[in-house]
């Protein structure tokens, strides 16, 4: 589905990406962990089309698709979701209306017709009741107020929403508390399918209980250093960044 290869990257005269090769199939969860200023986010962003960054070599594509070329509304229509995508409060519009209008210009843009007010209704309904989100939630305005968990829900409700093929978590250190790592972990686990593939990101080990990713990578300065399985994060928890950053100059 996703396939990186060689991806450079940078901002202004700096390099950050340094040389990324990924590749990630459909009905897989891929978590992506290192240390702060390792490159996590900025590597997030470029896929969701960031124009902040420059990519100064390789390429990304979706089931084939050179993404290189294309907006990031573009890509969001053909796809992608990049948690945070919408951060913004907007007052008196609700998460509900705030969906329907997501849902709406995706399917414009794939040339399909709006969908109809009742179908509306049964996939909000559906998809509140899988996640355990309450209605009076949905009736609230977009982000206005909204804690941590409740932004987490937010997104997580969006992710459910739009069926995104790639999905990507960007859990960055911002303190997530207990209930919101739950809230993020129970929709990942509950919206993987056969048809989707969940990239995860995060500095901390402990998401990773929740959510048994199928793959784990290190990123260090830029570079994936380290593949592995789920025993990966772990063997990060035990021993820190500071073992495969002696692991590489060894
Ligand atoms: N907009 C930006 N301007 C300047 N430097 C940036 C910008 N975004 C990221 N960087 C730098 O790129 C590096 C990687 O940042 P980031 O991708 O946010 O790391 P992570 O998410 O792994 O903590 C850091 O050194 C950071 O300072
Ligand atoms: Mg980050």
């Amino acid at each position: 589905m996703l396939s990186i290869k060689n991806l450079h990257a940078s901002i202004g005269d700096k390099e950050i990406l340094k040389g990324i090769n990924l590749e990630v199939k459909a009905g897989e969860i891929h978590a992506i962990m290192g240390p702060n200023g390792a490159g996590k986010s900025t590597l997030a962003s470029i896929i969701a089309g960031n124009e902040n960054y420059e990519v100064t070599d390789g390429e990304i594509t979706l089931d084939g698709e050179d993404l290189s070329e294309l907006a990031p509304e573009e890509r969001a229509h053909k796809g992608v979701f990049l948690s945070f995508q919408y951060p913004v409060e907007i007052p008196g519009v609700s998460v509900t209306n705030f969906m329907r209008t997501a849902i709406n210009e995706t399917r414009k843009a794939n040339g399909l017709e709006e969908m109809p007010a009742n179908e509306m209704l049964k996939v909000i309904r559906e998809k509140s009741e899988l996640l355990e989100i309450d209605r009076k939630f949905l009736s609230r305005s977009l982000n206005e107020g909204f804690s941590g968990g409740e932004k987490k829900r937010n997104e997580i409700f969006q992710m459910a929403m739009l069926e995104p093929k790639l999905a990507i978590l960007d859990e960055t250190d911002s303190g997530l508390d207990i209930d919101a790592l739950r809230i993020v972990a129970n929709g990942v686990n509950k919206l993987k399918s056969d048809k989707n593939a969940i990239v995860v990101i995060t500095h901390y080990q402990r998401l990773l209980d929740y959510i048994v990713p199928d793959f784990v990578h290190v990123l260090l300065n830029g570079k994936i250093v380290k593949s592995g399985d789920a025993s990966l994060a772990l063997e990060l928890e035990e021993k820190g960044y500071d073992w495969i950053k002696q692991e590489q100059e060894a």
